[in-house]
Parts: C-alpha cells; sequence; structure tokens
C-alpha cells in the first residue's frame, strides 16, 4: 500500500524501540516530564538526488546535508519541489537517481552482501521510524480521538505498550498546553489546536529527525504565533535534526541554525539566518524574499 499523506502511518508491528533518554531536564516553560528525543541524531545528506514527475523535472541532482542536530528552514517559490524534498524523506515519494542518506545509511538502498541493493520494506520501515513529519493540512485521523491519534502509531508500528503509550501521551499533551482535550475528535478543535496535537503525534512517535511543512500557512493569522513559539520551543529543548519549509521569515530567522534558497530543483545560496535575509547575495534570493515580505 503506497503511504500518502492522508494515511500518515500505516500501522505494522515492528520491535520495541530504543526510549531516548534526556540529557537535559526541560526548561519551566514546558510543564512535561516526558523527555523529548535526545542522544544519536543522525543527519540528512542528499546526493544528487533526481525526482521528476512525469518530463517536470522537480529536483535536478540535487546536493545538501544538514548535521546531526542541526536546524535548517528551506525557503524558495512554490512549486518549487520544497514540499516534494520532504516527501522523499519521508519515504511518501521515490528518488528517480541520486542517494539521500539519514545518517550512515541510505532511505532507498540496503547493504546485501557487501553490496547496495534497492531497500526492502522492513529497511523502509526502519529508516521511516527515524522521521516525523507535520503537514500543512494536520492530517490528523478524524475517526480517531486525540489520545488515539498519539497512541495508534506507537503502539502499532513502534511495539511500545499500550500503557506507555498513553502516559507519554499525556506527558505531550501538557507540553502542547491541550491536556484537557484528550477524549476530543480532531473536527472538535481549532484549526491551532490540531495543528499541536499533529506536533505532539509526531514526537510520539520518537524522531530523530522532524520535518515541519508550512505548518502555519493553514491556520488563521491569530492561531500562527502561538504554534510558532511551541515548535521553537521543542528545537531549542531537543537534539533533534530539524528541516523545515516555511513563508514565515521572522519564524525561519528564529528557528534556523542555517537557511537554504532554493529554487528550479537546486540550493541557490545558504547561509546563517541573519546572513541570508540580511545581506543576501543572490538576485533570485533578493527577488524571493521582496516578494514574500510584500505580501
Ligand atoms: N504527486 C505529484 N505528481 C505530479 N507532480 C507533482 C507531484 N507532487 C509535486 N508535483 C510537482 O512538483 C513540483 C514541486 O512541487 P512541490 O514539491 O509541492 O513544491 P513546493 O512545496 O516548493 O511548493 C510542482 O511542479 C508540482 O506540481
Ligand atoms: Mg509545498
Amino acid at each position: 500500500m503506497p503511504p500518502t499523506d492522508t494515511t500518515p502511518e500505516a500501522p505494522t508491528p515492528e520491535e520495541a524501540p530504543k526510549t531516548p533518554l534526556s540529557k537535559t531536564p526541560l526548561p519551566e516553560t514546558a510543564p512535561s516530564k516526558t523527555p523529548l528525543p535526545h542522544g544519536d541524531t543522525p543527519g540528512i545528506r542528499f546526493e544528487k538526488v533526481v525526482k521528476r514527475f512525469g518530463g517536470n523535472v522537480v529536483l535536478r541532482e540535487l546536493d545538501f546535508t544538514v548535521a546531526p542536530g542541526e536546524r535548517v528552514t528551506l525557503i524558495g517559490p512554490s512549486g518549487s519541489g520544497k514540499t516534494t524534498i520532504l516527501r522523499l524523506l519521508m519515504t511518501l515519494e521515490k528518488v528517480d537517481d541520486g542517494v539521500i542518506w539519514i545518517g550512515d545509511r541510505s532511505l532507498s538502498h540496503m547493504e546485501r552482501g557487501g553490496r547496495r541493493v534497492p531497500a526492502n520494506e522492513k529497511h523502509l520501515h526502519e529508516m521511516r521510524k527515524q522521521v516525523g513529519m507535520v503537514f500543512q493540512q494536520f492530517n490528523l485521523f478524524p475517526n480517531m480521538n486525540v489520545l488515539r491519534n498519539l497512541t495508534e502509531g506507537p503502539v502499532h508500528v513502534l511495539g511500545v505498550s499500550r500503557d506507555e503509550a498513553v502516559e507519554r501521551a499525556r506527558g505531550l499533551l501538557d507540553m502542547v498546553g491541550l491536556a484537557d482535550k484528550i477524549d476530543a475528535h480532531p473536527s472538535q478543535l481549532s484549526g491551532g489546536q490540531q495543528q499541536r496535537v499533529a506536533i505532539a503525534r509526531a514526537l510520539a512517535m520518537q524522531p530523530k529527525v522532524l520535518l515541519l511543512d508550512e505548518v502555519t500557512s493553514a491556520l488563521d493569522p491569530e492561531l500562527v504565533v502561538g504554534v510558532q513559539d511551541l515548535l521553537r520551543d521543542i528545537a531549542r529543548q531537543s537534539d533533534l535534526t530539524l528541516l523545515c519549509v516555511t513563508h514565515e521569515m521572522h519564524f525561519a530567522r528564529d528557528i534556523s541554525d542555517r537557511v537554504l534558497m532554493f529554487d528550479q530543483g537546486q540550493i541557490v545560496e545558504e547561509g546563517p539566518p541573519e546572513q541570508i535575509f540580511g545581506d543576501p547575495a543572490e538576485q533570485r534570493t533578493r527577488d524571493f524574499l521582496q516578494a514574500v515580505l510584500a505580501t
């Protein structure tokens, strides 16, 4: 069954995960006792990645690296392939050429008898477990209450006991400020609340890499800042490797160690946020920033 945006996890029993250990206590702003993922965080590397849809070449031998624990924001025009990059990392799409690495393992290939062969389902599953994604349109399971949205994946995909999954879900709901919505269904929640649940659900899977795809662009303006503040806290308190796509430039500035300006399948320029937003080198970046800031 090919995974899609609307079915974020296909529950399949797997062996129990390693429990992540927090090296540092959470600051007082987060009331939760639940540790965020820490330790042995992998980085990401795209190596000459090509992705086409029919004759439309979306990624052209794309090369970039995100270091372990680094927080990188991708900016660039609509339709330039940013979501495709995240969907490839989620194994929702396959590369046509090149290699995507998560840590020291290829997403699309595995070693067998010293040779590199195409990944089988088990390898894909192992790799997928390391990566969590929050989508623009939340993509919660509409027929499940908040608690089950947070426990289905851990129980069925990670093999966590139901008691442990529930305890962890409570901790995460505390952290996102929605402990009182544990029995609610998604349709009973505001967009901002649904996105908080989606963030908690992604973290419940104990990912090492977190992908954020324009996570506030479907929200009413007054709800945007709260969700951004939450994500900023999460980014600061964990050592997750973070790859974020956003059109909110102040959020990008706040959350990232590095910004990649992306256009027509390739990185146009990259640098620390102060440089990209304050003194971009490339005309294409200047034009893009001007257009975004004018809206
Ligand atoms: N499943 C798909 N089938 C065909 N074309 C697609 C598909 N997904 C994306 N595309 C095309 O790939 C290009 C990049 O899309 P996308 O990655 O969504 O861009 P962005 O997120 O930067 O707006 C667009 O031209 C889009 O139409
Ligand atoms: Mg997109």
